[in-house]
């Protein structure tokens, strides 16, 4: 029964992390997502783009959010279709009802869900059995719609090439598994920068090493890490869920801060970058924050763009080939009269 229903959904497309993707497929959406964010310049008054005219997505947080849940909230609306927003105390995901039966049924109401869980076995649970794409809003594993629009604030700035270095420092947690996932399959240099016994994920670690696509390295040490960065990236020191271990990790993440004596060790050109919501004076400070070389409000700016392309591309496929078709043309055009 169970292998009979993964084979009946096997087709539909989900987004819990990078795996069914390859760089080829990343980029595709990146060239989508800058067309979408030109698209929201061009007709900010009057939107006749309308890919999700008629369609519903149910999103489920089981935690807070700010960007993630405002993003798709508006994204859908702005592409014609229609959210709904389900605080996950009040559906209580495996509590109140089974992650099976809540999967079901929000299949047969709507044609995807986005979910913001704890454990990532249970957005892998809705996954399997719901019939409509199912989008990792974060769990705590991985962020992968974050680490797609940070990736693409890099690319939309032509800063995207395959030796450029990202340095995250801080915490090994879902960001930091996310990027560490990317680069199993979009060739650049990785390296984490964590303090002992806050690695990231080991099996997501091995797979991304074992695709040797990119160049991975952890290391203890911040500053050697910083040196000749071209972007510098952090996250909370103390991520959802672990509120308790604040005064500890306080103390242990203190020498793996973003300042402006550890940005003088990256390029001059680096830039810096987080996720949000950001405490300035613990995982960076408030100069480099606000500073020149952050782009941090622009990363949160592209979660919409490219979350709108993501969802093009999971709900009316026909008119994210159409656009990659046209484009191909163009190119091909263009290089006849060049
Ligand atoms: N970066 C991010 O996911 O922000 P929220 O937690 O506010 O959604
Ligand atoms: N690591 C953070 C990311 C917030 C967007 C958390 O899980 O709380």
């Amino acid at each position: 029964m169970e292998q009979a229903k993964k084979q009946a959904y096997a087709g539909k497309r989900d987004f819990l992390g990078f795996s069914r993707l390859d760089a080829a497929k990343v980029i595709e959406l990146f060239d989508y997502s800058l067309h979408i964010k030109q698209k929201r310049r061009e007709h900010a008054a009057e939107n006749t783009f309308l890919p999700l005219k008629g369609k519903t997505v149910a999103m489920i947080f089981n935690k807070p959010s700010l960007r993630t849940r405002v993003s798709f909230e508006l994204g859908i609306h702005e592409l014609g279709g229609y959210a709904i927003n389900l605080e996950g105390k009040s559906i209580g995901v495996g509590s109140r009802e089974s992650v099976e039966d809540i999967a079901r049924l929000l299949s047969r109401y709507n044609d995807a869900i986005v979910a913001r869980l704890h454990e990532h076995s249970i957005i892998e649970g809705l996954a399997t059995h719901s019939s409509v794409p199912v989008i990792n809003a974060l769990t705590d594993l991985s962020h992968p719609c974050q680490v797609l629009a940070d990736a693409f604030t890099l690319y939309e700035r032509g800063l995207w090439h395959e030796g450029i270095k990202v340095v995250f420092v801080g915490d090994g947690n879902n960001v930091a598994n996310s990027w560490i996932e990317l680069a199993g399959i979009l060739p650049f240099h990785f390296v984490l920068a964590c303090p002992e016994g806050y690695t990231p994920d080991e099996g997501l670690l091995d797979a991304a090493l074992a695709a040797g696509i990119s160049r991975i390295e952890v290391t203890h040490d911040p500053e050697a890490a910083a040196t000749d960065a071209d972007v510098l990236y952090t996250d909370v020191w103390t991520s959802m869920g672990q509120e308790d271990e604040l005064e500890e990790r306080l103390k242990i993440f203190a020498p793996f801060q973003i300042n402006s004596r550890l940005l003088s060790l990256a390029n001059s050109s680096a830039v810096v970058m987080h996720c949000m919501p950001a405490h300035r004076g613990q995982e960076i400070t408030a100069e480099v924050m606000d500073g020149p070389q952050s782009v941090i409000i622009d990363e949160a700016e592209n979660r919409l763009h490219v979350q709108k392309a993501l969802l093009v591309k999971l709900l009316n496929h026909e008119e994210y080939r159409k656009f990659h078709l046209t484009h191909r043309l163009l190119n091909a055009a263009r290089n006849i009269k060049a």
